[in-house]
């Protein structure tokens, strides 16, 4: 059998899903949400809420028309798909190190933008065939050989590659078939070799445990195979195996080249990390596929239940989602303030947000997190070095030698235009200057950031100074030494651990001020004055005061700030105000994130 398998990548909303459900239905396969029920039917996964299936690669056959000069030529496509956000870009790769091939779309109205260029770069890193693909060409403001111009000057990718298309109209998906044929290579690999598989993915399955979505890069595996995997050495036997149709469909081996499943009573999917190599222990080969990296979390926040009996629940329900996302971790945390709860470690904001959502929606939790922090590296006076993500239990600086901090590698996209205000926007985030490349009248701003100045209301910043044409996209890349302070916060004349956060020494004081004032007016009122104060090492650097009520004034008054995070909470507030009663005051979750509120 001839195989082509490729990817379909580009930045956020430039058409990825539609021009897939495009191929899919001129291949006459079924739709992306048919494809979706269709493999519940198929895999009799677990139904209940709590587990959502990730989408899972597609077969496709597909026959050459005579048009092509090869009529009746028969190939079989594996699709795989990718996950379309910064948190993800590991993913990405491990996803495009299984396909020999690349489709990259560009919108033709917007071109380029920070996500093209990262994961152009991501194909580029995994020696894959690049197909350019110009979308959205229905557009009225589309202009095509503007978009494919953009991809030549930025990417290198010659504009004459480029395919124009439109997943809306159906136009060019007949050339982008041809085109996969005659542009991506097969796959090589021999199946006579030792085994060597890729696992690009994995889900979690009630009754078949972990499934393993791998990539046969060489030999071949079969049922009752003794399998091993190379990041921790453990065995397993296959028990089932197949490829992907739409759904699930069992067969008897996958071979190199192939795209396909494995269930082999995996029951933790920590076994099954993404980028791991499996190979057979009676044929191993001696060397995994390269870049291996256990999922790590970068972003820290605790989660707490806004009514303590619900602990245990909670608890259940993280054990629940970790069943199924090997790159979110948690452990208990206590809290003076809040009680017990669990400090949660996630991929970056995004699917922070993501997995909150769930636990409100899906497991009916009310809970309060703590703002977001990333990890420190703390050396003490007596040589002693450890890492915290809890800015609880930062140290104050008398008892620190050092701290570092992660920084980040960011790419910005954005019109000539909005240059100055976002590099002042960098500059008050204590990035600096690596590059800056100007492409017709767009242009790349390359900075470095550290991470921690990028959760607070980074992202609605960027897009509002530019009034919502930047596009950006990060990677951690080192850390580095900072003047980095844990600012207290009192209320009602008792610190508040949950509500510690850590800052630069250069802007303790204003952050301080915008918190207090923040939850000065997010604050019910109370019968008497509340004060609520910041404060360095003891000493207080900002106050604001809760006023007591007056007779006429009995609404509770939230802030008017327009943040993602906070619409979100809005969104899950179920009409009930989430409230945590500290001392004799109720503080309500804006408060908690006060941090995270836009000047
Ligand atoms: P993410 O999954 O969020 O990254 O988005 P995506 O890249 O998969 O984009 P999606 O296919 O969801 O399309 C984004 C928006 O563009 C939707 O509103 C689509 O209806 C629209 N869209 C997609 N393709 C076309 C096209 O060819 N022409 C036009 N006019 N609109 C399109």
């Amino acid at each position: 059998m001839k195989f082509r398998n490729f990817s379909i990548i580009a930045h956020v909303d430039h058409g990825k899903s539609t021009l897939a459900d495009r191929i899919l239905e001129s291949l006459g396969a079924m739709g992306e949400r048919d494809k979706r029920e269709q493999t519940l039917d198929t895999l009799e996964l677990e139904r209940e809420r709590g587990i959502t299936i990730k989408s899972t690669p597609v077969r496709l056959n597909y026959t050459r028309p005579d048009s092509s000069g090869h009529g009746g030529e028969e190939y079989v496509f594996n699709l795989i798909d990718t996950p379309g956000h910064v948190d993800f870009g590991y993913e990405v790769s491990r996803s495009l190190a299984a396909c020999e091939g690349v489709l990259l779309l560009v919108d033709a109205s917007q071109g380029v933008e920070a996500q093209t260029i990262v994961n152009a770069y991501l194909a580029i890193d995994s020696n894959l065939t690049i197909i350019p693909v110009v979308n959205k060409i229905d557009l009225p403001a589309a202009d095509p050989e503007g978009a494919a111009q953009e991809l030549e000057e930025i990417v290198g990718i010659p504009a004459e590659d480029a395919i124009f298309a439109s997943g809306k109209t159906g136009a060019g998906v007949a050339e982008i078939l041809e085109a996969i044929v005659e542009r991506i290579p097969a796959p090589s690999g021999d199946p006579e070799a030792p085994l060597k598989a890729l696992i690009f993915d994995s889900i979690y399955d009630a009754y078949q445990g972990v499934l393993l979505f791998v990539r046969v890069l060489e030999g071949r595996v079969g049922l009752k195979d003794k399998i091993n995997l190379f990041s921790n050495g453990k065995n397993f036997e296959v028990d089932r195996l197949g490829t992907f149709s739409p759904g699930l469909i069992v067969g008897k081996t996958l071979e190199a080249g192939e795209v396909g499943w494995i269930a082999a009573g995996i029951r933790d999917i920590q076994d099954a990390q993404v980028g791991d190599t499996i190979t057979r222990t009676d044929f191993p080969t001696l060397e995994p596929f390269p870049g291996f990296k256990p999922a790590q979390p970068v972003v820290f926040s605790g989660l707490f239940p806004t009514d303590t009996e619900d602990y245990r629940k909670l608890r259940e329900a993280l054990e629940r989602l970790k069943l199924n996302d090997a790159a979110f971790s948690f452990e208990p945390e206590t809290s003076e303030a809040l009680g017990f709860g669990f400090r949660c470690g996630f991929l970056g904001l995004l699917h922070a947000e993501i997995v909150q959502e769930r636990l409100e929606r899906e497991f009916d939790l009310d809970l309060i997190a703590t703002a977001p922090a990333v990890i420190y590296r703390i050396t003490m006076n007596d040589g002693e070095v450890f890492q915290t993500q809890n800015p609880a239990q930062f140290p104050t600086r008398d008892r620190m030698e050092k701290v570092e901090e992660p920084y980040i590698r960011m790419s910005v996209m954005l019109p000539e235009e909005h240059v100055g205000a976002v590099m002042q926007l960098l500059q008050e985030r204590r990035g600096s200057m690596v590059t800056m490349n100007y492409i017709g009248k767009r242009v790349e701003l390359i900075y470095q950031v550290p991470f921690a100045e990028i959760l607070y209301d980074f992202h609605d910043r960027l897009k509002s100074i530019s009034r919502g044409y930047a596009s950006m996209d990060y990677e951690i890349i080192d850390y580095r030494e900072g003047d980095l302070r844990k600012v207290d916060i009192y209320v009602n004349n008792e610190i508040v651990d949950a509500l510690a956060v850590v800052v630069h020494e250069d802007k303790a004081y204003s952050l301080g001020r915008k918190i207090v004032d923040k939850m000065s007016e997010v604050i019910p009122r109370q019968m008497w004055a509340v004060p609520v104060q910041a404060a360095i090492g003891g000493k207080i650097i900002a106050r604001a005061t809760v006023k007591a009520y007056r007779k006429d004034v009995l609404a509770k008054c939230y802030g008017g700030d327009i943040s993602r995070k906070k619409k979100l909470l809005n969104k899950q507030k179920k009409g009930k105000a989430r409230m945590k009663q500290i001392g004799t005051v109720e503080v309500p979750q804006e408060a908690f994130l006060a941090v995270l509120s836009t000047e």
